[in-house]
């Protein structure tokens, strides 16, 4: 019998999946291929002006309709419009969970608790123009009088990976005369690193932090205040000038000394992870300018609208989240790796690293029962063509199945002689020698000697998405990011998990705090953790006087 926990492997789409699994789990892509024509044009899809090519995926037609089915059975549709209504799909806060709410149009209505949200967001993105305008433009002055040139977005998690991410990939947009930098880390040399050459007169800090508590965020900002005040003669009135904050924590944002008419706010139905578009991304606005910020808007909400009305197997954000199931739970990868051939987006498999794992690495159903199959991979990722030379022999030769999804634009930003002809042409060859690989017999006939022949044959049959899209605009990077925000969700609701709680970040969170004092008092502490963790402590106590 099967226990709760294993609800979903007792659905029939699932079990149908299973055996038809059986059936074709060694069917090769060269088979696949050769007895379909048209698979490489068939099995594409194209929406919202991105173009997905899953043709070179171990499936088959069956395998995508069960899959399909498998949705249907779970309910995606209904979860999708639960979501897109401010229900409270965040069970285990008791949260709605609208993302999709900060890229609504003006004169849309999304209800939270009585209240339609959607004048809100237009409020503080309105709020965070005039504050862009006034700082690109020199209006806004610092302390002495000088103009701001230099921003650093100080938080943590989500409150710093998708402003990085964002102010990486639309760089070309931006304002060039002044300087972006993100501190996240509790190291201090995140911060040291970060100011050394700046002139304090002339940097803003954006404090950005949901809860406005956190650790990492709330120390360096306290240091970063320091130095501000150091550099700026020591009045507290400068703080006004050269401290914004992001938060939906206005009493934690007064009692660290920003004027409330400093703070951008958010909502607590914004996750951490799905905040970029959000206040949190004040330091975008100010890189790219409000105009653009909004068309990133448009362009998550273009991916919203695709998710929320296509037929799911013409659904990229459903399609890619199905097949990421398809290759974990039915051939047991372990990974996915996300591949750029893009070096603006250099910084987006970080950032998807949070998105993805943060929100599906759960072991518990909404119910609480445990799961009793796997849930989200570890993603990974670097830009092509750097990791070509570096972890793509595994890819190829390894032992390991890892999924890859290939990411490209058509028109570079950096038009210089044939650069961008071949980097997109490593990036068609790499998914082509995965699917199908070189054979023994075609090595042999290279003129390969016997001995060398198995070392320089590839199996092939390891699979990959294309992912591309037009130009790397504002708008095109919103309807990428929404189009992983929305596979995260797919696969969450197949696993049947709480895709927007992070419960697993707060045991350590708390230990530390115990640990704390024990590295910083003077007197030797009463240790009473495990022996491993009590002999560290003695250790790093020990050498830190030295
Ligand atoms: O520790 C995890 C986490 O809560 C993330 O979910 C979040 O993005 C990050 O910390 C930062 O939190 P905050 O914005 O509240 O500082």
């Amino acid at each position: 019998m099967s226990s709760p926990g294993n609800q979903l492997t007792a659905r029939p789409a699932w079990k149908a999946l299973a055996a038809h699994h059986e059936r074709i789990r060694d069917a090769h892509l060269r088979t696949l291929f050769a007895q379909d024509p048209e698979r490489g044009t068939r099995m594409t899809a194209e929406a919202a002006g991105v173009f997905l090519d899953y043709s070179k995926n171990r499936i088959t037609d069956e395998t995508l309709r069960l899959l399909v089915h498998l949705a249907e059975e779970c309910g995606l549709r209904a979860r999708i419009e639960a979501m897109f209504n401010g229900e409270k799909i965040n069970v285990t806060e008791n949260r709605a969970v609208l993302h999709v709410a900060l890229r609504a149009p003006k004169d849309s209505s999304i209800v939270v608790d009585g209240v339609n949200v959607v004048p809100r967001v237009h409020a503080v993105l309105d709020k965070m123009a005039d504050f862009s305008n006034r700082v690109r433009s020199g209006a806004w002055k610092g302390h002495t009088g000088k103009r701001i040139r230099h921003i650093v977005n100080i938080g943590i998690g989500g409150s710093d990976l998708g402003p990085v991410m964002a102010y990486e990939a639309l760089k070309h947009y931006s304002d060039r005369g002044m300087t972006f930098r993100f501190v996240s880390n509790i190291d201090g040399t995140d911060f040291a690193e970060a100011v050394r050459d700046l002139n304090p007169a002339e940097t803003l800090f954006i404090v950005s932090s949901k809860t406005f508590t956190t650790l990492e965020t709330m120390t360096n900002a306290h240091s970063a205040r320091d130095w501000s005040l150091k550099g700026l003669g020591g009045a507290q009135a400068a703080v006004a000038k050269h401290f914004v904050a992001v938060s939906t924590n206005a009493a934690e944002v007064r009692q660290f000394g920003i004027d409330l008419a400093n703070m951008f706010e958010f909502w607590d139905w914004v996750g951490g992870r799905y905040s970029m578009d959000s206040a949190i991304g004040l330091s975008t606005m100010l890189a790219v300018g409000p105009e653009q910020f909004h068309q990133m808007l448009a362009g998550f909400r273009r991916m919203d609208e695709h998710f929320r009305t296509a037929p799911f197997d013409r659904n990229l954000p459903v399609l890619l989240g199905l097949l990421t199931v398809w290759y974990n739970n039915f051939f047991g990868a372990q990974t996915v790796a996300v591949l750029p051939y893009e070096q603006y987006l250099k910084r987006f498999p970080a950032y998807l690293q949070q998105l993805t794992m943060e929100s599906n690495g759960k072991s518990v159903m909404l119910n609480g029962t445990k799961v009793g199959y796997e849930t989200s991979p570890i993603y990974w990722g670097e830009p092509g063509t750097n990791g070509q030379h570096s972890f793509y022999q595994l890819i190829h030769q390894g032992t390991k199945l890892i999924p890859c999804d290939f990411i490209a634009f058509a028109r570079t930003l950096n038009p210089l002689g044939r650069h961008h002809d071949l980097l997109l042409a490593n990036m068609f060859a790499q998914g082509e020698a995965l699917a199908f690989g070189k054979t023994s017999e075609e090595v042999r006939a290279e003129g390969s000697p016997d001995w060398l022949v198995p070392h320089r044959t590839f199996e092939g049959n390891r699979p990959s998405n294309t992912v591309l899209l037009g130009r790397l605009t504002p708008e095109s990077l919103g309807r990428l990011i929404a189009l992983y925000e929305h596979s995260v969700f797919t696969q969450g609701v197949i696993w049947g998990v709480d895709s927007f709680d992070q419960w697993g970040v707060e045991l350590g969170k708390v230990l530390s705090q115990r640990i704390i004092p024990e590295l910083e008092s003077q007197a030797e502490p009463q240790l009473g953790h495990d022996s491993s963790t009590n002999a560290l402590i003695r250790r790093y106590r020990a050498w830190k006087q030295k």
